[in-house]
């Protein structure tokens, strides 16, 4: 797809409901490609940061692009107000700066108090925030049993 940048509208979703949940799970599936996470897990992070957190959509001529799914945590101080539990960008549209457009967004939303995990073999999206100025500040370690469920 020949996109432009500037014809991208970056719009937050306020309106829950099933539709707009399936619609929004389907495309992150999609765009995350092999970094997806099962369903009942992208279920439940879209279905709780459209009760009580933050959805974006990037959107061009009438077509979602790119999504980025705040979910807000009940801390102050110990841990950032928000985590970023999903950034991507449709296949098709990466390179052109939607990314970048998305994740300043959700810096200027959230006022920068928020973080992400990301996996550690996905180098593409590390070399990502690394180039808008994210830094690793922990890594995120798990018990033996909870492996199996994580993909990295
Ligand atoms: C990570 C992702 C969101 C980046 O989106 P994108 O639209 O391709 O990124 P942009 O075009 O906005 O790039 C923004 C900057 O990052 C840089 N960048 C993007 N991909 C890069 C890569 N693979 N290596 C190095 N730099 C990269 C760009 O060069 C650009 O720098 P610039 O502003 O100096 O030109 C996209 O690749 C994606 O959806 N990946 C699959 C889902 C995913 O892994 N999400 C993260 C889960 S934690």
């Amino acid at each position: 797809m020949n996109i432009q940048n500037e014809k991208v509208v970056i719009k937050r979703i306020e309106t829950p409901g099933t539709d707009i949940v399936d619609s929004l799970c389907t495309d992150i599936e999609t765009f995350m490609g092999q970094y997806r996470d099962s369903k009942p897990e992208t279920h439940e992070a879209v279905t709780i940061a459209l009760q009580n957190g933050i959805v974006l959509e990037a959107v061009r001529e009438g077509q979602r692009v790119g999504i980025a799914v705040l979910t807000r945590t009940r801390f102050d101080r110990f841990q950032p107000h928000y985590h970023l539990a999903y950034i991507a960008v449709d296949a098709t549209c990466r390179g052109v700066g939607l990314g970048k457009k998305l994740l300043q967004e959700v810096e200027k939303v959230t006022r920068g108090n928020v973080a992400l995990h990301v996996g550690k073999t996905n180098s593409r999206a590390i070399s990502f925030y690394e180039k808008l100025g994210w830094r690793t500040h922990y890594l995120r370690m798990m018990p033996p049993q909870r492996v199996q469920h994580v993909a990295d």
